[in-house]
């Protein structure tokens, strides 16, 4: 089986790339300057040329904040882009597996009572940023596109490159004694080094259709936070604020747990949070003994 691997610069794309090379996977990894998936005859031709049989879409524009000034950007990549690859993947017959988020879901903390594990697959899409809607128009475009498919929801995801929540606490652990981190808004993290092993065991096991990979547990950021600076033994506390008191750019949703039950029911077992962070920490670990 060959695969292709688009945005392999980005976060979730090195994990792939990694995990491609451990497992002696046969792939081709394109960043955006090797192949920019808002250019449909490049796209085309690309994958014409590759002949992948599954492309793992690892591109996407996911800057939250600026997508409410950069809409147009957002949607060439996140829409567009998708219903490019969906295209010339049913042209070459590829499976394309592709990314999403849980910013597709109203975020209210309503939905609790109606979805107290989490968002469920087939709950309705109602996102409250332009990020979000990009995302969810991209999901549209690809489950329309009569492409066989792999839709795959996480949240919250931190992995040992790129920037991330658990990154920039502890860079901030480094620096304050206290850091206020939000204690109203409330998920689970997917670890990008799991995401990648459960996306290839779906894959292997020729499930299809839409799926979410994140850990068990609900938390808080400041949950989140608080686990990060324990472990890591730096003594830093948390200063819990309010989503007002922080006051970013793009609303965030305040309830946007995603539902593992679909993937357990597959056999595919979810990471517990922390036992999902102890593992990213280690990684970290590693990569500065080694740097
Ligand atoms: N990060 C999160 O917390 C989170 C949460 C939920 C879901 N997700 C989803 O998970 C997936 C992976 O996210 P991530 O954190 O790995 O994102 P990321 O680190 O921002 O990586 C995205 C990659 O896409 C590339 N890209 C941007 N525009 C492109 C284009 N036109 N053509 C080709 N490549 C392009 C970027 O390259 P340049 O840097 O060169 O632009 C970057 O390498 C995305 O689908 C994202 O929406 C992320």
């Amino acid at each position: 089986m060959n695969y292709l691997i688009t945005g392999s610069g980005g976060q979730l794309g090195q994990d792939w790339v990694r995990y491609a090379r451990r497992n002696n996977l046969n792939f081709t990894a394109v960043t955006s300057s090797g192949l920019d998936i808002t250019d449909k005859e490049k796209v085309h031709q690309f994958l014409k040329t590759e002949k992948p049989d599954v492309v793992i879409n690892c591109a996407a524009y996911t800057k939250v904040d600026q997508a409410e000034t950069e809409t147009e950007k957002a949607f060439a990549v996140n829409a567009d882009g998708v219903k490019h690859l969906a295209e010339s993947c049913r042209t070459i017959g590829a499976l394309l597996v592709h990314y999403s988020t849980d910013y597709v879901f109203a975020g209210n903390l309503a939905d609790r009572d109606t979805y107290p594990r989490g968002y469920t697959e087939e709950a309705p899409r109602n996102p409250s940023n332009i990020y979000g809607k990009s995302k969810h128009t991209g999901e549209i475009a690809l489950i329309g596109s009569g492409t066989e498919y792999l839709l795959i929801r996480v949240s919250w995801l931190c992995g040992r490159y790129g920037s991330n929540f658990v990154k920039t606490m502890l860079r901030l652990a480094k620096e304050r004694e206290e850091v206020s981190v939000v204690n109203d808004q409330f998920g689970s993290p997917s670890f990008a080094f799991d995401v990648v092993e459960k996306t290839d065991a779906l894959i292997r096991n020729n499930l299809r259709g839409t799926y979410h990979i994140s850990s068990n547990g609900e938390l808080a950021w400041a949950d989140f936070a608080d686990q990060v600076f324990q472990e890591s033994g730096t003594g830093t506390s948390v200063k819990q604020i309010s989503s007002e008191q922080f006051a970013a750019k793009a609303k965030r949703p305040a309830y946007s747990l995603l539902c593992n039950k679909k993937m357990e029911k597959a056999g595919i077992k979810p990471l517990d949070w922390k036992d999902g962070l102890s593992r990213l920490m280690k990684q970290l670990n590693e990569d500065e003994n080694l740097s």
